[in-house]
């Protein structure tokens, strides 16, 4: 092998996920030492932006997402949890299953928070069933993944929720986009990944999950990297 210019060498660190999104074992090990959860370590520490996943949450909750007390959730892509950590903060669910391609990560989150990790194919929720959660979440999962990744699961998000459920989640939306915004991207966005920031038209959410049946509720702005995304809250019809 090494005569073909190829050696074989053993990984070392556990990254994980689509983009190496953040290192598993490191972040960890930073997070205890500090004695915060890691979640609050990343927000805090890593992103320099102390309660950003907390004030998400909040404008949720006085949206009422948790007002019916969720019984069965399901998350796409949680990484470090720290929206499901927050999340648990809020109801107390029979189930929340994950769907989480980095492996470490969703270790980690069973082992932490004994949530379900199904098998994670890449843009399909086939293991869990037709109408069957109550509340259906991504954060910053959308401006990581490809298009046709990211429509495929709206399709998915929209037959597991049950009638009356819940879905939310966020994408770069044009009402993120201005020409100020676009310039602070180009000036000083771009962390390596090639896939982020992706960029997703409001309104071909808003049509597609109309057609699926689900209405949009509400929206905010939320912190994303250099500029912001855009949270989308929307209701099963009953
Ligand atoms: C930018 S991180 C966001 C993590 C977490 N939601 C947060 O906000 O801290 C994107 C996450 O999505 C996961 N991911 C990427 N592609 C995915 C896919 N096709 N299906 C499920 N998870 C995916 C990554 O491994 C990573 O954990």
């Amino acid at each position: 092998m090494g005569r073909a210019g190829f050696d074989i060498v053993r990984s070392t660190d556990n990254r994980g996920g689509v983009d190496d999104f953040i290192p598993f074992e490191a972040t960890v090990r930073a997070a205890r030492a500090a004695g915060l959860s890691v979640g609050d370590y990343i927000d805090e520490v890593m992103n320099g932006t102390p309660g950003a996943t907390r004030s998400t949450i909040d404008e949720l909750r006085g949206r009422g997402v948790y007002a019916d007390g969720p019984r069965t959730l399901l998350e796409i892509g949680p990484g470090s949890g720290r929206y499901l950590e927050k999340t648990l903060q809020e109801c107390s669910p029979q189930r929340y299953e994950i769907y989480e391609t980095a492996a470490p990560w969703a270790g980690y989150l069973v082992e932490t928070f004994g949530v379900v990790a199904r098998p994670t194919e890449g843009s399909s929720l086939a293991p869990t069933p037709d109408a069957s959660v109550d509340l259906v979440q991504a954060h910053k999962v959308f401006n990581t993944v490809t298009f046709l990744c990211a429509v495929r699961y709206f399709h998915e998000m929209a037959r597991v929720v049950r009638p009356g459920g819940r879905i939310v989640f966020d994408v770069m939306t044009e009402t993120c986009l201005d020409p100020a915004a676009v310039g602070t991207w180009v000036r000083e966005g771009g962390s390596g990944h090639d896939s982020f920031p992706a960029a997703m038209p409001r309104a071909v959410c808003v049509d597609l999950f109309d057609s699926l049946g689900c209405t949009l509720e509400s929206s905010f702005l939320a912190p994303l990297g250099v500029a912001t995304t855009e949270v989308l809250v929307f209701a099963r019809k009953p």
